[in-house]
Order: C-alpha cells, then sequence, then structure tokens
C-alpha cells in the first residue's frame, strides 16, 4: 500500500517523466468523471452481484469469473490472480500506458481538453510533427488497403500473393496489410492532391524525390503496417514479391519521430493481451511468421524484424511477461547472431528459453506444414533453456581444445553472474550445478568464478558512482542500492567459519560501531569491543581483518566520526572493495533483521545488533581460549618438568573455566 503522499510524488514524477505537466485543474476533472464500471466495463463483460460487478479477468486465464469490480470503493480486484487497483491504474495496467498515456485516453473519451503546462514550444512543435506523421501513416494504410481489395493490379498481384502464401481475408484485414501499386507515384499524387506536407510524407519514407519529382518508394509491393502497442501505425514494412537479386527483399520505413527501429516490436499490437494471459512471449524474425502463427492460433508471438534484441525491446517484453521464448531457424548463423544479445535478456531478468526449427524452416512455413496443434507441441518438447543450451553449443564447438574449453568456463561463469537478482537466486545456484556435471568441474570452482564476476562489476559501478560524485562520498541510497546489487551468492560460503566471524566483527563494527551498546554507562558498540581484554587484531588470522581493525581502532582511538562511508571509500582500492564485499556478505542480516522478517521480537528488541556483537565477539574469544587449550596441552604432554607440568595443568583449569564461562554463561547467545 501506498501512502498518500507518496503516491502524490509518484504521481509527480510520472509527469515529469513526460516532460509534459497536465494540470491539476485537468487530472480533477478526469477523476471527476471517472465511473469504474463503465471503464473496465468496455474491457470486461460485467454482470451486476450485489453491490458489486463480477466478469473474467483480463490479466489472467480463467473459466469462471473471480474480477471484481466495486463502484463504492473505486477499485477492481481479481482473486484469481490478485491484481487490483483503481481505474487509472487498470487502464495502464490493460493498455500497458504510462500514468500519463492513461489520462490522455480518459480525457478523450470524457472530451476533456486537457490543459498542458510548461511544454516548451519546441515540445509543441515535435509532438505536432508526431501527430502528422501519425495521419500520414493512418492515411496510406487505408489507400493500400484499398488498392489491395479494390483495384485491379491489388487484386491480381498483392492478394493473389497473400492468398498463395495461405493468408485469409480475414488475417490480411486483422494485419491491415496492403499493397502499393507498380507505378511512379499514383500515391504520392493522391496524398498531395488530400492536402498532405511533402516534406512529412518524405520524413514517413512513403515518398521520395525521383528526378526531381514525387515518387512512391513501395511500387510494385506487399504492404505490412508497423503498428505500436495501442494500434496506431508508426511505419511500414514492404516486401518485394517474388525473388530479386538487384532490390532488397523489404523496404522499412526510415528512422523517424516515431519509428524508432530499436523501441518496436512488430506484433505488439495483437500479441498483448495474449502474451499477458500465457504469461509467454514467443519471438520470431519476420513479418510472416507473426502473421501465420496468428492465423494458427499462437497469438502470443512478436518479431524482432531480423535485428538482434536491443534493450529497449526486451523492456517493452517486460512490461507484459518475464518468459521469453525465442524461434529461431535451424542454420547456426542466425543461432549464434540470436545469442549474441541474449546476456541482456538474462540481465534484464528474463527467462530465455530457445527452440531451434528444423533446418530449412521458418515459423511462418513450419507452422503451414505441420499445423497448429502439432507446431505447439514441437514447441513445448523443444524448449531447451538459453543458458544450457550455449553452453552445450559452445562445448560441441570446443571439443577437447584446453585452451577453448577454458574461455568457455568463463563466459558461462559471467552469463550465469548477470542473474543477480535476489528472487533468481535459486535459478542461480540451479545454473552452477547443472553447468558444472556437464562441464565436468568443481562445482565451488564455478561458484568462486561467478563471484568473482560480481565482484568485478560491482566495484566497476561503485567507481562509476564515485566519479560521478566528483569523488565525494556517496549518498545513502546510492550505497544501500550497491548493497542490494549483489544479492547473488554470497562470498560466505567460500570463506571458512573462522574468516566468517571475523569479517563479521568487522562489519558490526563498520555498521554499528557507533550505536549504543549500554544506556547505563553510555557506551557504544566500539567501546564494547575495544575495552575488552582481548585484542581483535592480534587474534584475527586475516591480514584483511587485521588491516581494517587496525585503521578502524586508529580512528576510534583519535576520537574521528566512525564513518563506514570512510571506510566503503578508502583511497586504496583494494582494501575499499573487500569492505564493500563484507558490507554484502548475507549470513550476518539473517538475525540483524530478524524483527522485519519473522515479526518476532529477539530477547534484545529492536537492538538485534547487540546480540550479533556478542556472539561474535565471543566466538572469536572462544575459539583463542581453544586454540591456547591445545597449546596447553601440546606442552604439558612434551615436557618432563614437574614444576611445569603443575604450571600448565593450572593453565588448564583456568581456560576450562573461562570456556565454560563462555559457553554456558550465556544462555542467549547462539555460536555459530
Ligand atoms: N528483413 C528486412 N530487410 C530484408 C530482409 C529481412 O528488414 N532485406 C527483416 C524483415 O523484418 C523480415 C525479417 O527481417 O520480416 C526476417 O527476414 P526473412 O525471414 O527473410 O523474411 P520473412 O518476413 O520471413 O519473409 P518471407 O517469409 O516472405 O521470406
Ligand atoms: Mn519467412
Amino acid at each position: 500500500m501506498i501512502a498518500p503522499s507518496c503516491y502524490v510524488i509518484l504521481t509527480y514524477f510520472r509527469i515529469c517523466k513526460f516532460e509534459t505537466v497536465i494540470s491539476q485543474h485537468s487530472i480533477q476533472q478526469i477523476l471527476s468523471r471517472i465511473d469504474i464500471v463503465e471503464i473496465v466495463g468496455s474491457f470486461v463483460k460485467l454482470k451486476k452481484r450485489g453491490a458489486n460487478y463480477l466478469g473474467l479477468c483480463p490479466f489472467h486465464n480463467e473459466k469462471s469469473p473471480s474480477f471484481t469490480v466495486s463502484p463504492s470503493k473505486e477499485i477492481y480486484k481479481c482473486f484469481g490472480c490478485g491484481a487490483s487497483g483503481n481505474t487509472i491504474n487498470f487502464i495502464m495496467e490493460h493498455e500497458k500506458y504510462s500514468y500519463v498515456e492513461a489520462l490522455r485516453w480518459l480525457a478523450q473519451r470524457y472530451q476533456i481538453e486537457l490543459e498542458e503546462t510548461e511544454v516548451s514550444a519546441e515540445q509543441k512543435q515535435q509532438q505536432l510533427l508526431a501527430d502528422s506523421l501519425y495521419i500520414i501513416n493512418n492515411y496510406a494504410r487505408e489507400y493500400f488497403t484499398d488498392t489491395l481489395f479494390n483495384s485491379e493490379e491489388g487484386q491480381n498481384v498483392g492478394l493473389s500473393y497473400f492468398e498463395e502464401r495461405g493468408f485469409t481475408e480475414e488475417t490480411i484485414k486483422k494485419f491491415q496489410l496492403g499493397y502499393c501499386l507498380n507505378t511512379f507515384n499514383s500515391f504520392a499524387q493522391s496524398a498531395l492532391a488530400k492536402g498532405y506536407n511533402l516534406e512529412y510524407l518524405q520524413k514517413t519514407g512513403l515518398v521520395t524525390i525521383r528526378n526531381e519529382q514525387p515518387a512512391d518508394n513501395y511500387r510494385g509491393r506487399v504492404i505490412f503496417p508497423i503498428h505500436n502497442q495501442s494500434g496506431k501505425i508508426l511505419g511500414f514494412g514492404a516486401r518485394i514479391l517474388g525473388k530479386h537479386d538487384r532490390a532488397p527483399k523489404y523496404i522499412n520505413s526510415p528512422e523517424n519521430d516515431i519509428y524508432v527501429k530499436s523501441r518496436v516490436l512488430y506484433g505488439t499490437y495483437f500479441a498483448r493481451h495474449s502474451i499477458d494471459k500465457l504469461n509467454e512471449c514467443l519471438l520470431v524474425e519476420g513479418y510472416t511468421d507473426v502473421i501465420s502463427l496468428h492465423q494458427a492460433g499462437v497469438e502470443n508471438v512478436v518479431a524482432s524484424s531480423g535485428t538482434s534484441l536491443t534493450q529497449d525491446q526486451l523492456r517493452l517484453i517486460k512490461k507484459y511477461t518475464n518468459n521469453l521464448t525465442i524461434l529461431y531457424d535451424g542454420d547456426s548463423a542466425g543461432v549464434k547472431a540470436a545469442l549474441r544479445g541474449l546476456d541482456m535478456a538474462v540481465e534484464e531478468g528474463l527467462n530465455v528459453k530457445l527452440v531451434l526449427l528444423p533446418d530449412k524452416e521458418d515459423p511462418d512455413s513450419y507452422v503451414q506444414k505441420i499445423g497448429a496443434q502439432a507446431f505447439r507441441e514441437f514447441i513445448e518438447e523443444n524448449k531447451k533453456d538459453f543458458v544450457l543450451f550455449k553452453l552445450q553449443l559452445s562445448m560441441q564447438e570446443a571439443g577437447s581444445d584446453s585452451a577453448k574449453k577454458s574461455q568457455l568456463v568463463n563466459e558461462i561463469a559471467e552469463t550465469i553472474s548477470k542473474i543477480d537478482k535476489a528472487e533468481d537466486f535459486t535459478k542461480q545456484q540451479d545454473y552452477i550445478r547443472q553447468c558444472s556435471q556437464l562441464l565436468n568441474i568443481d562445482e565451488q570452482g564455478l561458484i568462486q568464478l561467478v563471484n568473482k564476476f560480481i565482484r568485478d562489476r560491482l566495484v566497476k559501478r561503485e567507481n562509476a558512482a564515485l566519479k560521478n560524485q566528483g569523488g565525494d562520498a556517496l549518498s545513502e541510497e546510492a550505497i544501500a542500492a550497491m548493497e542490494a546489487a549483489e544479492t547473488g551468492i554470497s562470498v560466505d560460503s567460500l570463506i571458512s567459519g573462522h574468516e566468517r566471524q571475523e569479517r563479521e566483527l568487522v562489519k558490526i563494527l563498520l555498521r554499528f560501531g557507533d550505536k549504543p551498546f549500554s544506556e547505563e554507562d553510555n557506551t557504544t558498540v566500539a567501546d564494547y569491543i575495544f575495552r575488552l581484554p582481548y585484542d581483535f587484531e592480534a587474534l584475527a588470522e586475516s591480514e584483511l581483518v587485521k588491516r581494517i581493525l587496525r585503521e578502524y581502532k586508529q580512528r576510534y582511538d583519535s576520537g574521528e566520526l566512525l564513518d563506514r562511508k570512510w571506510f566503503l571509500y578508502h583511497e586504496d582500492q583494494q582494501l575499499s572493495k573487500e569492505i564493500a564485499q563484507i558490507l554484502e556478505d548475507k549470513e550476518a542480516d539473517l538475525s540483524m533483521n530478524w524483527k522485519e522478517r519473522f515479526e518476532i521480537d529477539t530477547v534484545y528488541g529492536d537492538n538485534a545488533y547487540l546480540k550479533d556483537t556478542i556472539s561474535t565477539t565471543n566466538y572469536l574469544i572462544l575459539r583463542k581460549i581453544k586454540k591456547l587449550i591445545y597449546e596447553n596441552q601440546e606442552e604439558a604432554k612434551k615436557t618432563s618438568d614437574i614444576n611445569q607440568l603443575m604450571t600448565c595443568l593450572e593453565m588448564q583449569k583456568h581456560l576450562n573455566a573461562l570456556e565454560r564461562e563462555l559457553t554456558n554463561g550465556m544462555g542467549t547467545v547462539i555460536f555459530k
């Protein structure tokens, strides 16, 4: 639940991001007009049930209705999938609109004129230009469809081509396919006669200047309009008929104010609801693949239009689902090109699967050959996990070449290291296990390698952040973000129990050193640790821990501020790197966050760090004592001098008492 004040701030940011500010007055106007039943009802069939309305949830697949709308509360809620929100949330979720886009949609519906303030003249100009391009594209789409169905050439050439390819009339109409006459400038003339601006016509790529005359650019080609997510036409792909050696197979719209290739996936408009419902997006290469699959009833499919995926395209997919399944032609050039872009998809947190089609088939030809049912089964049976697939492919390639094999281990570790989101932790572990088995290498070794990549990235990020801030200490948020960054496998698992405790002590000092330890005598955690009759610096085995403790103690003794940022951004890069790592070690956080995590009170209430302080120092002291006991026993065994033996026995008694005191004396202390 977002607090109201946060909501205002969020709203503010959303609006600002769009660089147009819709006035509060307009927003109020829209809000006062909203009728949730009417708006939701225009997308979902609703039936009245008591005070509420009931329907089939548009956000997941269901046969019996569990989607309710409450007019009095002005919210919707699905008891099946948990989707819920207000009217604006509904529009945003259903249409995948931003907040501002949802407001615009509602404004248009209620015919409210939006007051948009603080829009610069330049921005207005841009908006106008974009609107003009959309209008021209829409006109062209109508013109080409009309040509396809109603002109002789359109029917004989265009329509018969589509029919030959097995597209039904329904499909052709759904995708608004068209045909451009093989004349010099029929379209251009018609558009100019309608009053469309020549400059804009050129910007859309529909018209070019040839011999100083406006000429049609897509002469004699069939036309595939490219829609944005809400169905507006961004541009066109125009395919040549038959085979041609000299002319390109497709001419696509040039990039302009509305068509930015890297942000577009062909078919999103037709696929979005199906992707949402099936929670999976199929990705193919071409226009015709999307269309044929739709015709066969496979509707959760979009095309990358023959290029490798961009970050923006991946984000577009992520709006709808986390599951991306890529269908590729069997030829290996295509596969390799595809694999290159996919690390990025893993990084974005997508679950990537691959399906290789049989040789010489693409999704279009294959679905037409074997039919929808068999096609779907084929996909299910041949889905391969991307990471494992990549590994198998590279293993085949590497063969017995050991240099290649070690390069491959590095590559796979890097790929796995990119799965670094908290919720993907088990996925990462699974991959490590499976890959180490496949590669026949030590699992621990692979874990270390993966950690190395995580670490390197973290350090890079850290340094970049430092640079950004002109070398000054980072904000609290930046550090928090950084600490959260590596939540995958903790370096902990690589470190022995002893060293873990030593690092734990450093972590406690860095995080809680200046926190109160005892209210009574007004001491801090650092006071407690440094006043114990043990020299932890001397006790520590790790050189790193020794060094940090030394530096920390120096600052403590001189009364300087014990600021962990100072350590985190220590001038010694090596040290700061290690400190960053220690601060990220997961282990300690478990008990420190007990209260939030398990909603239980610890004996120390909010001050769980006290418990960690005591248990960690006790562990280290106990370890020292155990070591002394051992050394003492060894000495007793060796000596023949009765006096020395007596001393040893005295010592033994003393040490045993200390040990008991430490282990029994504090029932609340858990030794890890
Ligand atoms: N493409 C392109 N320009 C080309 C060739 C291909 O833009 N000269 C893009 C198109 O978006 C095309 C996709 O790459 O849809 C895949 O290419 P291809 O498989 O050759 O085209 P299909 O659409 O499958 O066409 P067809 O089935 O008619 O061969
Ligand atoms: Mn094809």
